[in-house]
């Protein structure tokens, strides 16, 4: 039977636009579907720079404006891979023409902005998802996969790390391309909605909703100047963030996040203490769970660290061989393989936009309570379970 094809429109190919194209090159080779992923059209203003992406990664043809190509009837899914104050504008526009939408997090500017996002979807009854990567690390889905079997009874504690230090300059500015998230109009936020989001979205899929946060904000560096104007201007982004909740569930979490720690690239790390088991992880070594079992026999019991590759291991069977293991863009093509999943059942993908909405909200509370030094409540979406 022939297959359906879906028909990619690419908005921005930085980073994130690599990281999805190779994702839509990869998935048909390991992840048999009913659907032929198409490159058909890649968006950017600079019409030469769009070309020579488009001929590397093999888009049939560009545009250089990104109404245009959501205008487009050859297109079925837009993917929104452009910095974060555009995200709404293009998604909105894209659900008004009927698209299926992927989008880069966190999902709006802010919460007020993301709920604007989760109306249009929902009143154009649009597939939707966004590209919160990291639960679709075969270690972070198995550490799922654990904790909804029940295994570590009661969680007590949540805790996440995401450290970086690529800001610690004074002379590094602020602004432009590159450097948009130095700049709170484009980014919405610094390490908060940038870093904290990816840490807030595995949290709440891991242990459930956040029932309210405390927090502390700091901005280390006052003025940079910045690259569009030349001027010197005041900083106004979070440079680093740290707060603490209460999860729905009872139990409690702490999270920090900066890009001034000296000598960490992208640590992203989690723990959950359950009455039973615990959990580990680290982005630095993301093939790998650890888990300890209060179970195991009393002189052999501590922690043990699972190499995440065997064929029974999520996604790790449409690979290689067992001991081979996967790396960071293998997460996103497990994010289509979701997309692809929720077409075919008809339910849709998570994370989706009500879940980037949830996120949002946990954001938005944690830079009020930053601000007001006060334990803020947090909103939910309607109907998020
Ligand atoms: N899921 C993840 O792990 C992850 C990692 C990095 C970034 N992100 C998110 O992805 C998004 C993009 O980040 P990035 O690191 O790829 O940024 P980037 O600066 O590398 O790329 C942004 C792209 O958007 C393009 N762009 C900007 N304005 C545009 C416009 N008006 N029309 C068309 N294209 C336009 C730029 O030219 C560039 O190609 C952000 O929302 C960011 O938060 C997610």
């Amino acid at each position: 039977m022939a297959k359906k094809q879906l028909r990619i429109g690419l908005i921005g190919y930085g980073f994130m636009g690599r990281a999805h194209s190779n994702a839509y090159a990869q998935v048909g080779h390991f992840f048999p579907s009913s659907y032929d992923v198409v490159l058909q059209a890649v968006c950017g203003r600079d019409a030469a720079a769009a070309q020579t992406f488009a001929d590397k990664w093999g888009y049939k043809s560009i545009e250089t404006d990104w109404k245009k190509l959501i205008a487009r009837d050859d297109i079925d899914v837009i993917d929104i891979a452009t910095p974060n104050n555009l995200h709404g504008e293009q998604a909105i526009a894209a659900a008004k023409a009927g698209k299926a939408i992927l989008c880069e997090k966190p999902l709006g500017l802010n919460a007020p902005d993301a709920l604007k996002m989760v109306e249009a979807v929902e009143k154009a009854k649009v597939p939707n998802m966004v590209w919160y990567n990291y639960r679709r690390c075969p270690a972070v889905t198995l550490a799922k996969q654990i904790i909804d079997s029940g295994k570590l009874g009661r969680v007590f504690h949540y805790r996440a790390n995401f450290l970086q230090d690529w800001t610690i300059s004074p002379d590094l500015p602020q602004g432009g391309a590159g450097l948009w998230r130095l700049d709170a109009k484009v980014s919405g936020s610094g390490v908060t909605g940038d870093l904290l989001a990816h840490c807030i979205d595995t949290a709440m899929w891991l242990n459930g909703g956040i029932k309210d946060v405390t927090a502390m904000t700091e901005t280390f560096i006052k003025e940079r100047k910045h690259t569009l104007t030349g001027k010197t201007e005041k900083v106004t982004i979070d440079d680093a963030c740290s707060f603490m909740c209460h999860f729905d569930n009872g139990s409690l979490g702490l999270f920090e996040s900066t890009r001034y720690a000296r000598g960490h690239k992208a640590l992203y790390t989690f723990e959950i203490n359950g009455e039973n088991m615990s959990l580990k992880w680290d982005l630095h070594d993301l093939h790998r769970l650890q888990i300890f079992d209060y179970a195991d026999e009393g002189t052999e019991r501590g922690w043990k660290s699972v190499h995440v590759s065997d064929g029974d291991h999520p996604y790790c069977g449409n690979w290689w061989v067992p001991g081979l293991q996967l790396g960071y863009e293998h997460s996103f093509v497990h994010q289509v393989v979701e997309f692809i999943k929720g077409l075919e059942s008809g339910k849709g993908a998570r994370p989706n936009f009500k879940d980037g909405l949830a996120c949002d909200y946990v954001v938005d509370a944690v830079l009020a309570s930053g601000k007001k030094k006060t334990w803020e409540k947090v909103p939910k979406p309607k109907g998020w379970k």
